[in-house]
């Protein structure tokens, strides 16, 4: 039988999707079930991580599994020259399923080739980031009760941010208009505008970020600066403020329009914004407990109807 990862996003299907939504909600409402029970989840994280390390272990934790891995590689042998490889290698003969984090754009992918147990891509680089982008069309779906013909505007970083990368692949189904907010430096790359020009999703690019530009939006999503992702640091001194979302740059926004951001954040949203009922980003990071625990449920060969006849709740 052959192994089920969870490396890019666009090998999935609408179907798919959907379904590991419907799953999420069923983990939203309850987290705490034994069905990983007696498995082993490692997470090696290569690159620093606070939501998406910890959203992932506690839901092995939740789900009833133990956790093993580093989050450091400096602790580990790879600190001697160890290859991904042999890391990969080992850790299979002692876990379940790996989620991992790398710097290197496709590491995931390597991984997923030479290992003989599940790989989960917890963010490779600049490239994918497919976990947050589940948990991003989980929180979608939940505040607009649909992903259908959705104005989404991405703004901040979108030349380094594999989240907003990810993203665009994933709607690829569901007939978005997106608008592209970045300065010329931070702009969308070209293979992600051919990538809409050849699914025939609409897409506006803009520099200005105003209350007038973004009125028309359902979904704001805020990113960071990459500044790990820089060869040249003076560049990034140049652009890392060069957005910041303020209340009063909501006033003229959809009802029912969210800010979202992957976070963490630097200074690209005030701190005044978290009190507007249009900020969303601290229960979209909650929501990654239960994309999560999908994703767990998905690689390791637990179906919708396991989870909806659970009986460890
Ligand atoms: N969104 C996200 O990837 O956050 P962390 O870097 O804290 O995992």
């Amino acid at each position: 039988m052959s192994k089920q990862d969870f490396v890019n996003i666009q090998n999935l299907s609408e179907d798919t999707l959907l379904y590991l939504i419907r799953m999420a909600q069923e983990f939203e409402k309850h987290p705490n079930r034994e069905l990983l029970k007696g498995k082993v989840v490692a997470t090696l994280f290569y690159e620093p991580s606070t939501r998406t390390r910890l959203s992932f272990e506690t839901a092995a934790n939740r789900l009833g599994a133990r956790v093993i891995g580093f989050t450091d590689a400096k602790v580990s042998s790879v600190s001697k020259g160890e290859t991904l490889k042999d890391t990969i290698l080992m850790v299979s003969n002692y876990a379940d399923v790996i989620a991992m984090r790398h710097y290197i754009e496709g590491a995931a992918q390597y991984a997923s080739e030479v290992a003989p147990i599940p790989i989960i891509n917890a963010g490779d680089g600049a490239h994918q980031h497919p976990s947050q982008c589940l948990l991003d069309l989980y929180t979608i779906h939940q505040t607009q009760g649909t992903l259908n013909n959705l104005n989404i505007y991405l703004v901040g970083d979108l030349k380094y941010g594999r989240t907003v990368h990810s993203l665009i692949m994933a709607m690829r189904h569901f007939n978005p208009t997106f608008h592209f907010i970045a300065p010329k430096e931070l702009a969308m790359p070209t293979e992600y505008k051919l990538y809409c020009k050849s699914h025939n999703i609409k897409y506006v690019e803009h520099t200005a970020f105003n209350s007038k530009e973004i009125a028309d939006a359902d979904i704001l999503y805020m990113t960071r600066v990459q500044k790990e992702r820089f060869s040249d640091l003076m560049e990034y001194e140049r652009v890392k403020n060069v957005y910041r979302l303020t209340n009063d740059m909501l006033a003229d926004a959809k009802p029912n329009m969210k800010v979202l951001h992957p976070l963490p954040r630097v200074n690209e949203i005030a701190y005044e914004v978290d009190d507007n009922p249009h900020a969303y980003y601290i229960q979209q990071a909650k929501n990654g407990l239960y994309a999560r625990e999908a994703i767990f449920c998905y690689c390791l060969g637990i179906t919708l109807d396991d989870v909806l006849n659970d009986k460890t709740i």
